[in-house]
């Protein structure tokens, strides 16, 4: 019997808003410093909506040019999935929006809600949406525009955060070789501490008090949860598919922290060399850190065809997850 085909990563694409806030400019908001929000985190600047920016318009820009990279025509996807948890509207969908938007008037099409972990939860359906037959061109999307959650009179979380968009066309097989595609997704979660990163306000619960309308973050208890989750999970699904660290030409996690990202590639023995790093430029845009930084590898030549890519992502809810794709 024929081995069911694996979704294979075909195009990639990606937005972002052409506003940028400095870490100096945050200064002027906020008390905190350029060095502080450096040395602790590693961001530098992030890109942050602007009137003409939004949810809606940086994920159609990075879904168009996902379409593009893969050469895969705007009739031919038949299922959005949009990972966000800031979506444009409060309902329909904002999937349905993008469909809408790209003409993609043969889609179904869906938003999931797993916070950070959204392009890692999406890339677990679509493997098994593509796997089933069940869909062919699935166009999988993580975008936020974080910036309109945040309360920006609050240097705990205010500095952490940016917006974008990317987006992966994902398809059965590569024409190129067998061994390619997604090799293996792992996922989880853990609702046992909502509070611990969470935003009251947008949905049907009365908001009580003024912080309720913003994100919310116990950042201490977030990053000792996301060491040691995003740890577990890389080294989970190398361990499943046969892999080791030594093996992967790619990390690239969720961009929260970069003293997370270090030490998720200490637990897999992967070398700051083979780690994907671009929270310097965009902060944590949540759903979209991943798709951002695996299109900005791919058209920079820093990820090419053969190349095996770990990916690792934790998030509001708890949730987390790993993904290994040979591109
Ligand atoms: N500028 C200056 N000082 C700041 C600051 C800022 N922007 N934010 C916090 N501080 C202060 C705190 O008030 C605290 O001061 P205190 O000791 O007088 O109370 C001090 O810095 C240390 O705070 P602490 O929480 O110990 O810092 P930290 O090393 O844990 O770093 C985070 C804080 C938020 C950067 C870190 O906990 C983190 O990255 N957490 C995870 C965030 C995350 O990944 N979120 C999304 C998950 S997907």
């Amino acid at each position: 019997m024929r081995h069911p085909e694996r979704a294979f990563f075909k195009g990639l694409g990606a937005a972002a808003p052409n506003k940028v806030l400095s870490n100096h400019d945050i200064e002027k908001l906020v008390d905190t410093s350029d060095e502080w929000i450096r040395t602790r985190t590693g961001i530098e600047r992030r890109h942050v909506a602007d009137d003409d920016s939004n949810t809606l318009t940086l994920a159609t820009e990075a879904g168009r040019k996902a379409l593009l990279d893969a050469g895969v025509e705007p009739e031919e996807v038949d299922m959005i999935i949009l990972g966000t948890l800031t979506p444009y509207i409060g309902f329909p969908a904002t999937a349905c929006l993008v469909q809408n938007a790209l003409g993609a008037r043969n889609a179904a099409a869906v938003d999931i809600n797993a916070a950070c972990s959204g392009f890692v939860y999406g890339l677990h359906l679509a493997q098994g949406l593509i796997r089933s037959g069940a869909n062919r061109n699935v166009l999988l999307i993580g975008a936020e525009t974080m910036s309109r959650i945040v309360n920006w009179k609050d240097r705990n979380t205010c500095v952490l955060f940016g917006d974008a968009a990317g987006a992966a066309l994902l398809a059965p097989g590569s024409g190129r070789e067998d061994s390619a595609g997604v090799l293996g997704t792992y996922i989880r979660s853990d609702g046992v501490q909502p509070e611990m990163l969470c935003r009251i306000a947008g949905g049907t619960r009365p908001v009580a008090t003024e912080e309720e309308n913003y994100l919310q973050m116990s950042g201490k208890d977030v990053f000792k949860r996301a060491v040691t989750a995003m740890g577990d999970a890389a080294e989970l699904i190398l361990r499943q598919t046969g892999f080791s660290g030594e093996d992967v030409t790619l990390l690239i996690p969720h961009q929260a922290n970069m003293r997370i990202i270090e030490a998720t590639a200490r637990r897999v023995n992967i070398p700051m060399e083979k780690v994907l790093v671009n929270i310097q430029e965009y902060g944590n845009t949540s759903a979209a850190t991943i798709p951002v930084a695996m299109a900005e590898a791919k058209a920079s030549g820093r990820m090419r065809s053969g190349d095996l890519v770990l990916m690792v992502a934790f998030g509001a809810g708890m949730t987390w997850g790993a993904a290994l794709a040979r591109m």
